[in-house]
């Protein structure tokens, strides 16, 4: 999948959310944005994750994670935070997506987190893929995340959604950028 073969009429239906999606590997998702009240559906991902994936996500080995920072999650400031989540057909969360527009208003980070049970089945391609189209509407012009090296899965994922690899000068991991200009969507 490129990012531009999606138009935003197929990426969103004009009459809102959940939006319904088949993802390429045939896996039946509903995406919506973060509410506060999904707290207790993170939590419960949260606590169902490997430790790698943790450490993926967050760069260190969290074990438990407060009320006060599922709370940060949840609560999004639609000025300047995008968080998208995918859910079963049961409702149950499977991934959630999130990009944070920086003070200048064109720059903004990525994070983007699937269960271990529903990763490879192209459910973080859609979450992260709706997080770029909404990053756009709202005149953001470049997104960027921090990767380890290690995770072939977000390396992988960013080159199929056409963002650029570069190695960040002080530390060990890698820089995804993507200029949200060049893409037609
Ligand atoms: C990284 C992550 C978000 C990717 O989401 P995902 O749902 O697993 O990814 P997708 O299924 O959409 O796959 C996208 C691409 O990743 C690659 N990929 C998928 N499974 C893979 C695997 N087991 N090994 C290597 N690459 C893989 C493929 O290139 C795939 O494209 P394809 O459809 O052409 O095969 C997810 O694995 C995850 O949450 N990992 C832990 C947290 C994390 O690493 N977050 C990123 C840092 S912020």
């Amino acid at each position: 999948m490129k990012i531009e073969e999606k138009s935003i009429e197929e990426g969103f239906e004009s009459n809102g959310y959940p939006h319904r999606v088949i993802t390429e590997d045939g896996v039946e998702v509903f995406i919506r944005p973060v509410r506060p009240d999904d707290a207790d559906m993170l939590r419960a991902l949260f606590k169902s994750l490997s430790p790698q994936s943790i450490y993926f996500r967050f760069f260190a080995p969290i074990k438990d994670f407060p009320d006060h920072i599922l709370e940060r999650f949840v609560r999004i400031n639609e000025d300047y935070e995008i968080a998208l989540t995918a859910l079963d057909q049961c409702g149950k969360m499977l991934g959630m997506a999130c990009v944070v527009i920086l003070k200048d208003r064109i720059h903004a980070e990525f994070g983007i987190l699937v269960g271990d049970a529903w990763q490879g089945k192209g459910v973080g391609a859609e979450l992260l893929l709706r997080c770029l189209i909404l990053a756009k509407r709202k005149q953001v012009h470049v997104v960027w995340g921090k990767v380890l090296p290690e995770n072939t899965k977000m390396l992988a994922l960013g080159q199929k959604l056409g963002f650029t690899k570069k190695r960040a000068s002080d530390a060990n991991e890698y820089e995804l950028t993507i200029d949200l200009r060049s893409l037609h969507v």
